[in-house]
């Protein structure tokens, strides 16, 4: 008997083993949630939401990464700061950085419990476009932080052909951007090339965990113009050494992942800021792909700005279900951006559908 997902001021029926999504996105003691960017771990039969803590007025980070936990996904308590920036000079994480789209993941080997976000040096803008983990021995925290850095400094992406490797293209030729001799030169790997020895950028990200406990970073890099899947190495704290490219020069982002009867869907967006665009869809019948595009899964008025929203997470439910969890940022007051979190439901061919009607008052089976 499958679950059904209702909204907190959709008609309340007779029904077992409800899910109710927030409409008032506020912890019981009253606050209103701050975890934007997020993403949920599912440990022993609770929920954690880890995300970003954002300031009411301006950008950077001056809390950390929030924590909150919940058995039902609707009633959430604050557990606090899981992740708090520093107040030493110079730290990797000092207040004033940018953490943006923690992802926490449980590893059974080494029982830690291992964070990994993307994240910005302070007073750098968004050159430093860096992956950074952190790990716990608790899902609430306090997680330290072991290493942050660019990805798989002085590897090839797996996908890459021996020419294009060869090709060893030079920004230098390519000053002016969108031209299609550079959009050719972003798909042959210009940015691979230049970012080779220092490791690969990594902006928006995600996590994955597949059934054999293999674990992968999902993430935006190339200037934002194209996703990367790295694996991750046993203990999930740092690059197996093995990734691959994925649409090169398709300027991707907000990535989330999951896995329906054997076909691996991503689900992202645009680059566009904090401005809502059209989701874009993906399958792929093995992680290391090939990957094909779909239509967005949004359906309904508003879909073609994603109900004006951008992805962050797809949390699988214990009964095989999944929730699309996704913000609608409010630039001018970061802390009160909102959320939109609805039921993925998948067509007669079993391909996702993402519409509003479903979040009120999906059926009961
Ligand atoms: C968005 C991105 C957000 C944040 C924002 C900053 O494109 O998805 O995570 O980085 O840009 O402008």
């Amino acid at each position: 008997m499958a679950l059904s997902l209702v909204s907190c001021q959709g008609k309340q029926k007779e029904k077992k083993a409800e899910i109710v999504i927030p409409t008032e996105w506020k912890d019981t003691g009253g606050e209103y949630i701050n975890s934007h960017g997020g993403g949920i771990l599912t440990y022993e039969g609770k929920y954690y939401w880890f995300g970003e803590h954002r300031p009411a007025k301006g950008f950077a980070t001056e809390v950390g990464v929030n924590c909150y936990s919940s058995e039902n996904l609707r009633v959430w308590n604050y557990e606090g700061v899981a992740l708090s920036v520093s107040d030493e000079e110079g730290n990797e994480i000092e207040k004033g950085c940018i953490m943006e789209r923690p992802k926490v993941i449980y590893n059974a080997k080494t029982r830690k419990f291992v964070m990994w976000f993307h994240l910005e040096l302070k007073g750098r803008g968004y050159e430093a476009a860096r992956a950074a983990v952190a790990v716990s021995d608790t899902p609430t925290g306090p997680y330290r932080l072991i290493h942050s850095g660019r990805v798989n400094p002085g590897i090839y992406p797996e996908n890459m052909t021996t020419e294009e490797r060869a090709a060893r293209l030079d920004t230098a030729q390519y000053r002016e951007w969108w031209t299609p001799e550079w959009t050719e030169a972003v798909q042959r790997g210009l940015f691979v090339h230049r970012d080779l020895e220092g490791g690969q950028m990594s902006r928006d990200m995600t996590l994955y965990v597949d059934d054999d406990g293999k674990a992968y970073h999902i993430y935006s890099s190339e200037e934002n113009l194209t996703l990367q899947i790295a694996e991750l190495t046993d203990d999930y704290q740092s690059h197996s050494g093995r990734y691959i490219r994925i649409f090169p020069a398709g300027h991707n982002e907000a990535p989330t992942l999951f896995k329906h009867e054997g076909t691996y869907w991503m689900i992202c967006s645009g680059c566009t800021g904090w401005a809502p665009n059209e989701a874009r869809m993906f399958s792929a019948p093995s992680i290391w792909g090939p990957w094909k595009q779909h239509p967005t899964p949004f359906a309904g008025e508003g879909a073609d700005k994603t109900f004006g929203a951008q992805s962050t997470y797809v949390l699988a439910l214990p009964d095989g279900r999944f929730l699309f969890m996704a913000d609608i940022w409010k630039p001018e007051s970061l802390m009160y951006s909102g959320y939109l979190w609805l039921p993925i439901r998948f067509d007669e061919n079993g391909v996702p559908v993402i519409s509003k009607e479903e979040s009120i008052d999906a059926p009961a089976q």
